[in-house]
């Protein structure tokens, strides 16, 4: 019913091209994260997954920013409700997801540590089994996290599917998202992990940075580094911010949108070998017990 409505929605808005809808019974969580800030996550995270909603699959944001979240922002979304609402048991689950273009929904985190902390075990466990329902109902599942390596941020990645990290040409944005493949490593979390460059000057500066990341990585490293792809410095990815428009709906033909579309396909794993996945079952289940096991330890 929901898709229905949705796809009517799409077609009222002229989205004609939308895929038809059928779950693809695998559902996955796609974690996007970095060493540095401000290297393009969330733009990437929402124009991905507004492509592959396009594509047919049924796609949920978990705007794990908590301190910043700007999901919404992007795609000129006003959430009432948060997390911190279904925690206080005032919101079910399904009154605080938004609806994005194309099937895309999206789950607003909101500054809910404080409420985590203070949660009892039994009202933890009950949220747990109330956002598990999730996995159900989901194709792909992207976590968009703050930058950096916060427990939070190390949780989520421990949990995923598909590990993805965005790096800039910026030498330091290079060196933190070495950091960060450093420790994915040293504690063995994955053993394969896809690389964005962002902000390039042309797919050949993108290459390089990888290339000189994957050398590394296989001198010192046991972690596979997989090349997804880069996108370059393009004007459109700012207008679109800046019109709270995802650019590939506003600027689908920008350089910017068409490489976001290979790399949503190479994640899925059309016309390239998707990424090596740590598939287990139950994901989100692990994730949120994780998230807000660990965080009401702190
Ligand atoms: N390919 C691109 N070309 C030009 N500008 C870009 C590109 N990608 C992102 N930007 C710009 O970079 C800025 C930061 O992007 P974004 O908020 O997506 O980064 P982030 O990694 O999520 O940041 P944070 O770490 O603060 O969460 C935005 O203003 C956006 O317009
Ligand atoms: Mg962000």
């Amino acid at each position: 019913m929901a898709d229905q409505a949705e796809r009517l929605r799409a077609l009222v808005q002229g989205q004609r091209d939308v895929a038809p809808i059928k779950r693809q019974g695998n559902s996955r969580i796609i974690v996007v994260a970095s060493g540095k800030g401000g290297v393009g996550k969330t733009n990437l995270v929402v124009n991905l997954a507004i492509t592959m909603g396009q594509l047919g699959h049924k796609t949920l944001i978990l705007d794990a920013d908590l301190g910043m979240a700007n999901v919404d922002i992007l795609l000129d979304l006003k959430p009432v409700f948060t997390l911190v609402d279904v925690m206080n048991g005032k919101k079910e689950l399904r009154d605080i997801i938004l609806q994005g273009p194309y099937n895309l929904e999206v789950l607003p985190g909101g500054s809910c540590i404080p409420e985590i902390i203070n949660m009892d075990n039994q009202q933890r466990e009950q949220l747990i089994s109330r956002l598990s329902y999730l996995e159900e109902e989901t194709d792909v599942l992207f976590v968009d996290c703050s930058a950096g390596l916060s427990r939070n941020v190390l949780n989520f990645i421990a949990t995923a599917d598909d590990l993805v990290l965005v790096t800039t040409p910026e030498p330091t944005a290079i060196t933190d998202v070495y950091s960060v493949i450093k420790l994915v490593d040293k504690y063995g979390m994955h053993s394969s992990v896809g690389l964005i460059v962002n902000m390039v000057s042309g797919p050949k500066e993108g290459e390089m940075i990888y290339h000189r990341i994957a050398k590394v990585c296989h001198n010192f490293l046991s972690l596979e580094l997989t090349y997804l792809g880069s996108v370059d410095f393009d004007q459109h990815v700012q207008k679109a911010v800046v019109s709270c428009s995802p650019y590939v709906l506003q600027f689908p033909r920008s350089r910017a949108a068409q490489a976001t579309q290979q790399i949503a396909r190479h994640l899925l794993g059309i016309d390239k070998a998707p990424l090596p996945q740590k598939k287990e079952k139950r994901f989100l289940k692990r994730l949120f017990q994780r998230w807000l096991g660990e965080t009401a330890e702190q």
